[in-house]
């Protein structure tokens, strides 16, 4: 249960703040849907918290995409943001706050930064010659870059700068972080990530290109409008404006630091783990408590799911799908693809997303398992009990230890970010209590009028379902809900909360409504053979397409008329004749044809003929052939294809 200490401090939880060049992929949804869990496990625990998540608008990427969209920066941020908030809102991401960068509260606290940090010296204006990538929005050296001179990050160009810049002094903070974070290890989580951030912070921390000559997007540099903030420095800044610094002071001091610090492993060393740190250390700031870098998600030949890949999953498609094979709600197939991307991977690991996988995952865990006690369950209550909880007599308290264990494992889980952890805790119990019913029979108790027994095994399999349903509430909202529901607590006025995490609190007198089943079966074989059957018909029409060729496919193969000057036998062969034809350019061309059986080089000479011109030159027979000579006829050539009236050489035929 929540201390004293831990309720008069606000639980601070951020996400990293999502360039708003793109739409929300699943990436994106794993780092705020895990967050969104791990704020909704501590306001059940009764603490004040404040979830932050937002958007990243002064990105160089973000002018470009505006500029293809044919709409300047602002505009084109505004449009893209309702996605990020529509997708969060659609995914049950309950934050409590939501920042663009582009607000000018942010931005008056970006000055100010810039400002505190130019008096004490820690920003400083100098030359920078290096490179850029925009994609990454990151400054290289160019020992920094890979062998072909590319970006080490993602492989692609990177762009020369030489101009005037501010810079910050990192490389005065490399030694205090490594001191930090070695007396403090759980400040950065898990231990690899942490080791990469120590030894590229043991590497030397550089001194770090901290504006951009202003192209009109951006925080303008204080006194020095030339300049705009570097787009990191700007967005780091937003996790100090949402605890009120410079801005409300008893509000941040009530905020800060932050409690968890999610973000994906790309994101750690170069930027949260060192720049962020050492930004703080500057303005005399304490560390967040704990930075977590969890993995990616790949697909399944291991390439990370971004959008400059091509290769993204868009989290609303999965829940369709999720919905139309199973005939769920659209809120439980929320949950679900929640429940796989927690129950998936290891928290701080990679993991490989399939569509398979996930329908799977709610056949076997949902359907089965969690599904599965409640519609057998809830039935008996209602046969053998009239559908009410009973007062339990002495029996009663069988599964406690269960229960207490599963509790247990998802505090820590909740506290060490183990949500994988935390959902398999839930699920022994879950399988526990399946194998109680089935070893108790309340059906055989029945039968023998063990009214006694009956009551306590009922009371406490539904028991286990309430705890069930306060355990995975922060992960799965809307299921929770609905067990609630359906085991009647929600009639009762009964909240979901924390404290009710023990065994024997189900009130009784709590009257079940059993609903639909919450997790109606996917029929997989039916979704194989489907699968299967429109990947033929792709497949078909790939080769249907295959067969015919666009316009513009046609529209490449130059036709030209071609008037022929000579012909002669080509030597050792007595199909091939070489021609030399007039294609209307500065030089006539020489062309190989296989007409020497049905026409004679005398009726050639002198004939217009129409000539594919833009092939490319072969060696048939030792003779170079520039071109095709077209002729009418299926196995030998029977007719010339010539122009019905007199055309000048070089006509394009079309
Ligand atoms: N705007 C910066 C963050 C600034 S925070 C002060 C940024 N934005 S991002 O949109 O590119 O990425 C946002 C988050 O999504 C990062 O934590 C990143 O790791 C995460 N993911 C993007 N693709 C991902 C996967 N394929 N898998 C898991 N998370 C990944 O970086």
């Amino acid at each position: 249960m929540a201390t004293e200490e831990q309720r008069d401090k606000r639980f601070f939880i951020t996400t990293p703040i999502y360039y708003v060049n793109d739409r929300p992929h699943i990436g994106h949804t794993y780092s705020t849907t895990a967050a969104d869990a791990i704020a909704r496990y501590h306001r059940m625990r009764g603490e004040d918290v404040l979830f932050l998540t937002g958007t990243d608008e002064h990105a160089q990427k973000v002018v470009r995409a505006a500029e293809a969209a044919g709409l300047d920066a602002q505009s084109f941020a505004d449009r893209v943001v309702t996605s990020f908030v529509d997708m969060w809102d659609k995914m049950h991401v309950d934050y409590d706050c939501f920042i663009r960068t582009t607000e000018d509260e942010h931005k008056a606290v970006v000055a100010e930064v810039f400002r505190r940090l130019m008096a004490s010296g820690d920003i400083y204006k100098d030359h920078y010659e290096g490179w850029y990538c925009v994609p990454c929005e990151t400054y290289f050296t160019e020992d920094a870059l890979n062998e072909g001179g590319l970006c080490p990050d993602c492989g692609r160009e990177v762009e020369r700068l030489t101009e005037e810049a501010y810079f910050f002094r990192a490389s005065a903070y490399g030694n205090e972080l490594v001191r930090e974070i070695e007396a403090q290890p759980e400040r950065i989580m898990p231990d690899s990530r942490r080791n990469e951030v120590l030894s590229f912070i043991r590497g030397g921390l550089q001194d770090t290109c901290v504006t951009r000559a202003n192209q009109g997007w951006g925080v303008p540099v204080p006194g020095d409008e030339a300049h705009v903030i570097y787009v990191w420095f700007d967005a780091l800044i937003n996790y100090l404006t949402a605890a009120g610094w410079s801005l409300d002071d008893e509000k941040f001091a009530a905020t800060w630091p932050p409690d968890v610090q999610l973000m994906g492993k790309d994101i750690l060393t170069r930027f949260h783990g060192s720049l962020w740190l050492a930004m703080l250390t500057a303005l005399e700031l304490e560390f967040p408590a704990m930075l977590f870098a969890h993995g990616w998600w790949v697909t399944a030949s291991g390439e990370k799911i971004s959008k400059s890949r091509g290769n993204v999953v868009d989290p609303w498609a999965e829940v369709e799908l999720l919905v139309e094979e199973s005939g769920c709600t659209t809120d439980v197939a929320v949950d679900a693809v929640r429940y796989y991307m927690f129950r998936e991977v290891t928290f701080g690991l990679d993991g490989s997303f399939s569509s398979e996988g996930l329908l799977g995952r709610f056949n076997a865990d949902l359907a089965n398992d969690l599904g599965n006690l409640l519609n057998r369950t809830l039935p008996l209550v209602e046969r053998y009990a009239g559908g009410m909880i009973e007062q339990p007599g002495p029996g009663a308290g069988e599964l406690s230890e269960e229960i207490e264990r599963a509790v247990a494992r998802a505090e820590h889980g909740f506290e060490t970010l183990d949500l994988r952890g935390m959902l398999m805790g839930v699920w022994e119990l879950l399988s526990a209590a399946n194998k109680f019913v089935d070893e108790r029979a309340p059906w055989d108790l029945y039968k023998q009028g063990k009214k006694v027994e009956l009551a306590a095994v009922l009371y406490d399999v539904v028991d286990v379902t309430r705890v069930v349903a306060l355990l995975i509430a922060p992960a799965m909202p809307s299921v929770a809900e609905e067990i609630w529901r359906q085991i009647g607590l929600d009639a009762m006025g009964i909240e979901m909360s924390w404290d009710g995490c023990e065994a024997g609190k189900l009130p009784p007198g709590a009257q079940v409504r059993r609903g639909r089943p919450i997790f109606p079966r996917i029929d997989l074989d039916r979704v194989r053979q489907r699968v299967a059957a429109e990947a033929a018909e792709e497949s078909e029409a790939e080769e249907e397409e295959t067969d015919m060729i666009s316009y513009d496919d046609f529209m490449e193969i130059e036709l030209r008329t071609g008037k022929v000057l000579d012909a002669d036998p080509v030597e050792g062969t007595d199909k091939l004749l070489k021609l030399v034809v007039d294609a209307g350019e500065d030089e006539p061309r020489q062309v190989v044809a296989g007409l020497a059986q049905e026409f004679s080089p005398r009726e050639l000479i002198g004939q217009t003929v129409v000539l594919v011109a833009n092939l490319e030159p072969a060696t048939i027979r030792g003779v170079q052939s520039q071109g095709m000579v077209l002729a009418a006829g299926t196995d030998k050539p029977l007719a010339l294809i010539v122009p019905d009236r007199d055309v000048e050489p070089g006509e394009r035929v079309r």
